[in-house]
Order: C-alpha cells, then sequence, then structure tokens
C-alpha cells in the first residue's frame, strides 16, 4: 500500500484550493483544526481593517456613514453572502450576533403561524438556540417550547407552529436533511428556522431550493469573518410583507432619519435591523467573504470530504482507541469530525501546546473543524501523527493538561 504521507502529497498536488490557502495568515508550525469555531484570518482582514480605521473613520468620520456605505452594510454583505446560502438577493441581512437574530427569527416565525403555540427543536441543539428560546418564552405567556430527543422529523406536527434546527450538529458534525425537514415542517402547516453557523462556507447551502422560510447564522467560522464578526439572518422574500418582529430599533425603521415619534418597519430584509452596528467588524467580514468571489462550492465539498475521509480513515488505523462520533458517510456530515475519549479534554490540551489546534467540548468529545480552504492533506496525516505520540506517550497525564481554562 502506498506511504500515507506520499499519498497525501498527490492528493495536496491536485488540490484547486492551493493558491486560496495562501491567502490565509497561518501561524508557522501549527495545524489548526479549529475552523468551525473561529476560521483562520484572511492576509486582508489586516488590510481593509487599516483602511477603515485611518481613512474611513480618522479620515472621513462622519461622512463615511454615506461615502464608504457604511449604511448599507448590513444588506451589502447580506446580498454578497445569498448565493452561499442559496438564497437571493434581498433576503439576507448582516447584523448582531447569532443569539440575537435567532429571537427575531423566532418571532418572525412565529408571526406566521398567530394560532399555534409550539415551538418545536432539537434537546441536543447548541445551547443558545434553547436559551434563547427559553427566554422568548419567559416574554410571551403560552408558548410552548418541546424538545425532540432524537429523530426530530417524528415529532413534527399539526400544533407546531416554527420548527428550529441545526444544520450540522455542533457536537457530532451530522448533517440534517433540509429538503425532507423543511417538507414534512410545511405539510404540517408549520415554519421552519435552520441554524445554519456550522454549514455556511463549506458546502452549497439550497435554502431558496427547499422553500426555507427563515435562517440564521455566524460568520466567524467557516465564513473567517473575525472573532465576534457580525451574524446573518435570511428570510424568505414571500414572507418579507408578512413577518414581524419584536427588537424594533431605529435601523430597522421604514425611515429611520426621519425621526418619527412611533415605529413603522422596513418592508423588506432591512426591517430585522435594530441599531447601530459594529463597522470595522463589518469590514473585516468583507475579507472573508472575498475569498468566496467565484469559489466552487461544490468541489470546495469534495475537498472538504476528502480532508474528513482521510482524517477518519487514519485515526482508525492508527488509533482505534478513539471512538467515532461523526457519521462514517462523508455525505451525512458537514466539514467537523469529532471523537471520544474519557479524558478529551487533557488530551486537546496537550494536542494544543503540540501545536494542533482543535477544541473540547464537554464531557468527552474532541472536536476537530478541518476547514477546506486552507489545509492539506498533509496536515491531515501530520496531525494524526502528532495525536497518536501523544496518546502513546501518556504526555496527556500531565497535571498541566487538566487545568480548565475558561474556554474550551
Ligand atoms: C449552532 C450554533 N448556533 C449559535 C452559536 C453561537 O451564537 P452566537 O454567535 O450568538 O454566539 C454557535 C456557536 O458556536 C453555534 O455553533
Amino acid at each position: 500500500m502506498e506511504n500515507p504521507l506520499a499519498h497525501a502529497k498527490a492528493l495536496d498536488r491536485a488540490d484547486p484550493f492551493q493558491a486560496v490557502g495562501n491567502r490565509f495568515y497561518l501561524p508557522e508550525g501549527q495545524i489548526y483544526l479549529n475552523g468551525n469555531s473561529l476560521g483562520a484570518m484572511p492576509k486582508a482582514a489586516l488590510e481593509t481593517a487599516n483602511k477603515t480605521t485611518a481613512q474611513e473613520w480618522g479620515q472621513d468620520l462622519i461622512k463615511s456613514w454615506n461615502k464608504a456605505g457604511w449604511f448599507e452594510l448590513p444588506t451589502t454583505y447580506g446580498d454578497r453572502l445569498a448565493p452561499l446560502i442559496g438564497a437571493g438577493l434581498g433576503e439576507v441581512v448582516v447584523c448582531d450576533s447569532t443569539s440575537i437574530n435567532l429571537y427575531k427569527a423566532l418571532f418572525a416565525g412565529l408571526s406566521l403561524c398567530p394560532e399555534r403555540h409550539v415551538v418545536l427543536a432539537e434537546a441536543g441543539s447548541f445551547p443558545t438556540d434553547l436559551y434563547m428560546l427559553e427566554g422568548a418564552a419567559s416574554q410571551r405567556p403560552g408558548l410552548n417550547i418541546r424538545l425532540a430527543k432524537n429523530d426530530i422529523l417524528g415529532e413534527i406536527d399539526e400544533t407546531v407552529a416554527v420548527v428550529l434546527i441545526n444544520h450540522v450538529d455542533y457536537r457530532t458534525g451530522k448533517l440534517a436533511d433540509m429538503g425532507r425537514i423543511t417538507k414534512r415542517a410545511h405539510e404540517a402547516g408549520a415554519v421552519v428556522i435552520w441554524d445554519l453557523c456550522h454549514s455556511a462556507g463549506i458546502f452549497p447551502v439550497a435554502l431558496g431550493q427547499h422553500n426555507v422560510d427563515l435562517a440564521i447564522g455566524c460568520t466567524y467560522k467557516y465564513l473567517n469573518g473575525g472573532p465576534g464578526a457580525p451574524a446573518f439572518l435570511y428570510c424568505a422574500k414571500r414572507h418579507l410583507p408578512h413577518v414581524s418582529q419584536p427588537l424594533s430599533g431605529w435601523w430597522g425603521h421604514a425611515r429611520p432619519f426621519a425621526f418619527e415619534t412611533g415605529f413603522e418597519g422596513d418592508t423588506g430584509i432591512r426591517k430585522f435591523l435594530c441599531g447601530t452596528q459594529p463597522i470595522l467588524s463589518f469590514r473585516v467580514l468583507e475579507a472573508g467573504l472575498d475569498i468566496f468571489s467565484g469559489l466552487d462550492m461544490t468541489a470546495l465539498r469534495a475537498k472538504s470530504q476528502s480532508l474528513s475521509s482521510l482524517f477518519i480513515a487514519r485515526i482508525k488505523a492508527d488509533i482505534p482507541e478513539l471512538k467515532l462520533t461523526s457519521p462514517h458517510e462523508a455525505d451525512a456530515r458537514g466539514a467537523q469530525v469529532s471523537f471520544t475519549h474519557p479524558e478529551a479534554y487533557a488530551v486537546m490540551q496537550a494536542l494544543i501546546e503540540r501545536g494542533v489546534i482543535g477544541d473540547f467540548r464537554a464531557p468527552d468529545v474532541l472536536r476537530f473543524g478541518l476547514s477546506p480552504l486552507y489545509l492539506s492533506h498533509e496536515d491531515i496525516i501530520k496531525a494524526v501523527a502528532i495525536l497518536q505520540d501523544i496518546l502513546a506517550s501518556g504526555i496527556w497525564q500531565q497535571p498541566r493538561f487538566q487545568r480548565r481554562e475558561r474556554v474550551t
């Protein structure tokens, strides 16, 4: 059998994204397997941040709201992001955080089904989604949160107003069937909100094709928008005239600079805005979005699957004590691969010390987000060799790897 490293190098020679990888800053001597948490920094981010601070803010000051188009950035970038998630122009707005956008999307969904009071979500959902539902329920007497333990499809019935579902599970990387779930929800008269945090930027998402009602997601993971980068919200055009959301700040007003006393929401996607947006973060995000212009997302998905399949195959062969919790089938998972180990926290800390950056999710998950934009197959082989060495040597048992940091 061919030597795994030689095989990986051959795959890399045929990699159509090699030049794209060079557009990222990656620290020497590190293998970054955490694109599912915070994407790497596009080199152009420094330039856009400099230009925005030195020229747009420093020189042009308040004029930049018009001159540099600051006021329109939420929809300018929304339209740039739209093709990546299968949305049309005027259906996506970039703003706020995923959690806040979820709150707005939830009430928008409920406003489409005023006679129903049940929100169905996954018990294993990313916690902020559930926490925001709890908060919404505390503000809306009669709202009933129902949690599906396993198969959410079987739980959708005619009482459900809104189905909230994660496109890719943050723990296992399992991909949910957007077409089937959305169709089932619509048959039952419900609307669906998809959380795209772990799918936007790694494969072609088809919101329009599947008739999705609402979606939300972040831009700091696979879209490489930077720490705390603004999130996005999608609302299908057919719903825009009918939906409302409760965070009715002046940026969502039909005429914000008329300074009227009463609120009248914008009729388009701007109705989902609330207040002034963090322009420096927006500009840094632009560098992330630029990377995707003209990129073949189907080819990107193929590379992503090649990386994750190689990672799984090498771990299965060389570190059989690690238990795969992600789907074996490449088509059934996103770009993330997870394994369990009883001492996963300490193992991950030891791995990070050796320059292989993944993360840990309680109680026992080693999580690796394999961004196809800047990782090579050779990186995968090297990372697995280091992980194997850490486990074989038992170095992870040293006390310093047990100390829990606030962010894991
Ligand atoms: C599925 C999912 N939803 C939401 C969030 C976080 O939301 P926020 O951007 O508001 O922190 C995350 C963060 O990792 C996530 O994985």
